[in-house]
């Protein structure tokens, strides 16, 4: 008999009843370091108190009133975004996948109000995660997300990661737009080196196409730069955010150059929940806390430690892990095993992590996990490892 919750995720038998800063709190009153952070979410930890405060002071005066008013929390987060961003407007949405859905259609309404509607393609790249739309899988394009639910939207090519060749060849006068992870998440945690983003920026310069990052999971201050492609000193004209600007609270975003969202006029797109006072009352303080730029450079100096720690628990148990990888706390062990029993050995050393692609194990801690946390996740890990070995 099906379960009354649609059974669409291989859940583990763990259920959490409270949350504080790095430590999660199961029913039988064990806690959990967490290092998945409900996949990158909860950027501040659990019940941050400035967030807390935020959100119960907002929810004493008002939680949501229609896109149809002006909405003072989103202008106020709206400016915060575009002050330390490439971007010159943002929308708002509910979801990083709601975001993929609006950075497609302003891409193509781009062109098509530039004399161009023949211009629809787009350029994707294996391994690429966007969300589960029937847009976005057809931008992700694995016969494991797209098996069973075609016919999909039309017009993507796909090129295999960090493919330069094909990238020359694909990107011509024709094409609509150019979509990537600077840090591939749910991939494995393949951070596209700086010359390929750079590539890719001039290849879209020379022909006209526009330039999109995703940065839903490596966005939000968590390479330890506000945004992962900063590094690359290359900017998108569009860009999809969500997960860690919420700090746990469901936000999304799409932030785009003036030119870039220049066909998005009055009744082309819209959202009931998109840009609430709820969430953007706390993306916005959640925004302020992490742009800090000593903020950020905590996140640096934690993820260098995280990552020493990381190296040497490859050194220790070479059966079980192979090597590191990553940008600040974006990290990922490549593991010998199935990353799932990892995951699992973790649970029972009372540590959280998430399992990616390319037997990789993510690790994607609060973004202000106190380096004594560091040490105890360290700890974990490696009596997750010996458990492995010891059952090998
Ligand atoms: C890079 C990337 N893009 C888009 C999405 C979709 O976001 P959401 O699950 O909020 O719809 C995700 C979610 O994991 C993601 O990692």
């Amino acid at each position: 008999m099906i379960p009354p919750v649609l059974p669409t995720y291989n859940r583990a038998p763990l259920a959490f009843v409270k949350g504080e800063g790095s430590w999660l709190t199961a029913e039988d009153g064990r806690r959990y370091l967490d290092l998945g952070s409900g996949i990158a979410v909860n950027a501040l930890g659990h019940a941050h108190p400035a967030l807390v405060q935020t959100l119960t002071d907002q929810a004493q005066k008002l939680w949501h009133v229609s896109n149809v008013y002006t909405i003072p929390e989103q202008e106020r987060l709206a400016q915060l975004l575009t002050g330390n961003s490439f971007a010159d407007t943002v929308f708002f949405t509910n979801s990083g996948t709601e975001a993929a859905e609006l950075a497609i259609k302003m891409a193509r309404k781009f062109h098509h109000d530039a004399g161009h509607p023949e211009r629809t393609g787009i350029v994707a790249f294996e391994g690429a995660f966007h969300g589960r739309s029937t847009g976005a899988i057809a931008a992700a394009g694995s016969e494991k997300m797209v098996k069973g639910f075609g016919p999909l939207m039309p017009g993507f090519v796909h090129l295999k990661w960090g493919d330069s060749e094909g990238a020359r060849a694909a990107i011509t006068n024709d094409t609509c737009a150019v979509i990537i992870e600077p840090i591939q998440g749910e991939g494995g945690i393949r951070v596209v080196p700086d010359a390929e983003l750079k590539l890719l920026r001039e290849l879209c310069d020379e022909t006209g196409t526009l330039l999109i990052f995703d940065e839903v999971q490596c966005g939000m201050g968590r390479t330890g730069r506000l945004f992962a492609h900063e590094w690359a000193g290359v900017t998108p004209d569009i860009m999809m955010v969500a997960k860690g600007i919420g700090g746990g609270f469901p936000l999304g975003a799409v932030l785009a150059t003036e030119r870039a969202a220049s066909g998005m006029t009055a009744g082309t797109h819209g959202s009931t929940y998109g840009g609430n006072p709820l969430g953007c009352a706390v993306g916005a303080r959640v925004v302020e806390l992490i742009a800090d730029p000593a903020f950020l450079a905590e996140v640096a100096r934690k993820g260098a430690l995280m990552r020493q720690g990381l190296e040497s628990l490859v050194a220790r148990h070479p059966a079980v892990f192979d090597s590191v990888r990553g940008e600040g706390l974006m990290l990922g062990l490549k593991c010998k095993p199935a990353p799932a029993d990892v995951v699992k050995a973790g649970y029972e050393a009372g540590v959280l992590t998430v399992a990616a692609a390319d037997n990789v194990l993510r690790l994607l801690p609060a973004l202000n996990i106190p380096d004594a946390d560091i040490a105890e996740a360290l700890a974990r890990l490696d009596q997750a490892a010996v458990r492995l070995e010891t059952a090998q």
